[in-house]
């Protein structure tokens, strides 16, 4: 099987100099969700904003078979859909819906089909009800939702989420499991919690100083690296 991403010797650099990414390879294949694992600034928020050509660093980066070069950004982009950690970097427009249909609609897609994905999306994340509301309104679980049915709008083949269950109350997370175990993207997840990372994950790859270190299943990385949960006291 072909992976969907491939990434080999991925180096990135920082204007300031830092050296974020020192050569990382990694894949990820149909129906898996990986979980990026690793210490605050080891490197997975500027490994995950390569993936869709956010930042462009040296070394090669396929998806789904496709160069990330100019002619196949565009292609790219539609395809890996990026949750951002702060759902406010993410949801700018006047209602929810205008932000759900703005994907779409910057892809060229008519407006009443745009809306129509967007419907679509909106239901796929149990957000139908609030396509009037103003996002700056809405609970932080109900803006993650929002953004994630943002880029479903746009038929994403994967997803990325950046640290989605920040700002989740308890059964926000719980609602967040079940929406992202329903849906059939392959996914890559970057998280502290190693509760969700279990809940979700098919495996995981831990990140140390702009690289990867090691990679195995969500328990073994955990345990390996010490990132298991406080003891309960
Ligand atoms: N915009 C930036 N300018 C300069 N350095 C940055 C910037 N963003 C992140 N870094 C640095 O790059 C490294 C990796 O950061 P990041 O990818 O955010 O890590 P993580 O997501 O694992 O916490 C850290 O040393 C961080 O301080
Ligand atoms: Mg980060």
């Amino acid at each position: 099987m072909d992976p969907l991403i491939r990434v080999s010797g991925l180096r990135f650099r920082y204007p300031d100099g830092t050296e974020a990414l020192k050569g990382v390879d990694f894949e990820l294949f149909p129906g898996e969700t990986v979980i990026l694992l690793g210490a605050n600034g080891s490197g997975k928020t500027t490994f995950a904003l390569h993936l869709n050509g956010l930042l462009e660093g040296e070394g090669q980066i396929r998806v789904c078979g496709l160069p990330m070069d100019k002619i196949s950004l565009p292609e790219i982009r539609r395809r890996v859909g990026m949750v951002f950690q702060d759902a406010d970097e993410q949801l700018f427009m006047p209602t929810v819906m205008e932000d759900v249909t703005y994907g779409p609609l910057n892809l060229g897609v008519e407006p009443a089909e745009a809306m129509r994905l967007a419907r679509e999306a909106l239901e796929q994340t149990g957000m139908s009800a609030a396509h009037a509301k103003a996002p700056y309104h809405l609970s932080a679980g109900e803006k993650r939702r929002v953004a994630i049915a943002g880029v479903l709008a746009m038929r994403p083949d994967i997803l990325i989420l950046d640290e989605p269950t920040t700002s989740l109350d308890p059964p926000g997370q719980r609602d967040l499991v079940d929406l992202l175990t329903a849906l059939p993207q392959s996914k890559i997840v970057t998280t502290h919690d190693i509760a969700f990372a279990r809940a979700i994950g098919t495996r995981a790859v831990f990140f140390e100083k702009g690289s990867i270190a090691a990679l195995g299943t969500v328990g073994d990385i955990a345990s390996r690296f010490g990132w298991e949960p406080l003891p309960r006291g």
